[in-house]
């Protein structure tokens, strides 16, 4: 039976929980306190890049199914279950999470409610934070314990967002064991379609849920800068660590996925994740239990470091006056997203040192240029290359991978390159003349 459904927080967490819930046949009204954003939604538009999304998006808000307001009061009459999917950023000068916006969704959303309800946190959230929710539910909603408050994380990737919602690898719902009440069986309806499909669904208690995610994250984190980690060894040793990563990622308790070597991860989510988790074990007396993801964060700040460093090399031994170019600023490929960059980071640092510095992104250009002004952008490859003495690739982009290498031979004033994603084809690009440098290989 379709429900109606409210997700609190529209952006790249919350819109496309919202546009995946009307596809799966449910009624949905997206909530947020940024009106611009809701009248954007509103007329079907999409205000950042996902690819799939501005697709899914239209066609529910033709239909009607998905509905976006500022207005918190429409949602708490009209939907049954409320999602939460608003940001946990990094505080300012902390590894804590911010926690302001889910208090704050909270504070207003519980006392409208005078029916029962269930609210269904998605945001990534230090663990015990479920618990503290739903006894600050309980306390606010007029309704009392009909008001009930699960944890249900969020696992979706930028770029494949759409995907992950509608086709999860595993659904996880957290529920207080004292007082399970209606929660599983209205997540079971909410989630129907996708459970028929014999998708994992694990109930467990609220701090299991809440750290599924968050250590998720972390073994992802480390997975990539144990990688970057062994490249610094390469990088001194002759060996290429793109090879020793195929050669152990086919035993199948390691596996290929993530050993990608290069500038290290960034986004909203993996490097505020670790730190924020980190602060967690400290307030909870157990840091040395995650002081290895110090070591984890270290590794991959220093790959952006070793770009430079590396640039610096390259160019002579000064980056003043070098023309720089830098291919990409997104934290990945198919995103516009450039939080905690390094594509956008290593660019802002060479431009620091005295390189002129061009950047194309396909996606990222404009938020990329919000974070730095000072830097120039340019529309395509071929412009932001022009004259360079040194090409970085920082963001593994489709585009930059299948350029034509001896044409932008061409374009540039020396034919160097640095290869921070290791995505390019080595020969293709030595065969047209350039001097390539990848990531823990050919050193
Ligand atoms: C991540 C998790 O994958 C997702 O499950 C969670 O819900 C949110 O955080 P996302 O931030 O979208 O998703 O990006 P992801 O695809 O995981 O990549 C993270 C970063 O790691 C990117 O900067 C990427 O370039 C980098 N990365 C990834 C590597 O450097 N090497 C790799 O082998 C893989």
């Amino acid at each position: 039976m379709p429900l109606t459904i409210s997700v609190f927080g529209t952006g790249y967490l919350g819109a496309t929980h919202a546009a995946g819930m009307a596809e799966l046949g449910h009624r949905v009204i997206g909530v947020d306190v940024d009106e611009a954003k809701i009248a954007r939604l509103s007329r079907g538009e999409v205000p950042f890049y996902e690819p799939g999304l501005p697709e899914l998006l239209r066609k529910h808000v033709e239909s009607g199914r998905l509905t976006f307001t500022t207005d918190a009061t429409l949602a708490a009459a009209e939907a049954d279950v409320h999602f939460i999917g608003v940001g946990t950023p990094q505080r300012k000068g902390e590894y804590a999470a911010d926690m302001t916006y889910v208090d704050a969704v909270i504070e207003t959303l519980a006392p409208l409610l005078t029916r029962p309800a269930v609210i269904l946190g998605k945001s990534t959230v230090p663990v015990g934070t479920a618990a503290r929710l739903a006894q600050r539910v309980r306390e606010l909603a007029p309704v009392g314990d009909a008001a009930e408050l699960g944890w249900n994380p969020e696992f979706l990737r930028e770029g494949f967002a759409v995907e992950d919602t509608l086709r999860p690898d595993r659904l996880v719902l957290g529920v207080d064991k004292d007082r399970p009440g209606r929660i599983e069986e209205v997540a079971r309806e909410v989630y129907a379609e996708i459970l028929e499909r014999d998708t994992p669904f694990l109930v467990t208690d609220l701090a299991t849920a809440e750290l599924v995610k968050v250590s998720a994250n972390a073994f992802l984190a480390t997975k990539i800068s144990f990688i970057n980690a062994i490249a610094e060894v390469c990088e001194v040793t002759g060996a290429d660590v793109t090879e020793l990563a195929d050669a152990i990622g086919y035993d199948d308790r390691i596996g290929r996925k993530f050993l990608g070597a290069g500038l290290g991860f960034g986004g909203g989510c993996l490097p505020k994740d670790i730190r924020a988790f980190m602060a967690r074990a400290g307030e909870l007396g157990v840091d040395q239990a995650l002081t290895f993801l110090r070591e984890v964060d270290a590794v991959n700040l220093r790959r952006r470091q070793h770009v430079v460093d590396l640039a610096t090399r390259l160019v002579g031994g000064s980056l003043d006056g070098a023309r720089v170019a830098v291919l990409g600023a997104a934290f990945k490929p198919n995103s516009d997203d450039v939080r905690d960059s390094p594509a956008l980071d290593v660019a802002g640092a060479l431009h620091l040192r005295g390189a002129k510095v061009k950047v194309h992104d396909p996606e990222a250009n404009a938020n990329a240029a919000a974070v730095w002004p000072t830097l120039e952008f340019h529309d395509s490859v071929a412009a932001a290359c022009a004259d360079a003495d040194l090409v970085v690739i920082g963001t593994e982009w489709r585009q930059f991978r299948e350029a034509d290498p001896a044409a932008l031979a061409g374009e540039v004033a020396h034919a160097r390159v640095i290869d921070g994603r290791n995505c390019l084809p080595v020969e293709d690009w030595q065969a047209a003349g350039w001097d390539y440098h990848g990531m823990g290989r050919f050193a």
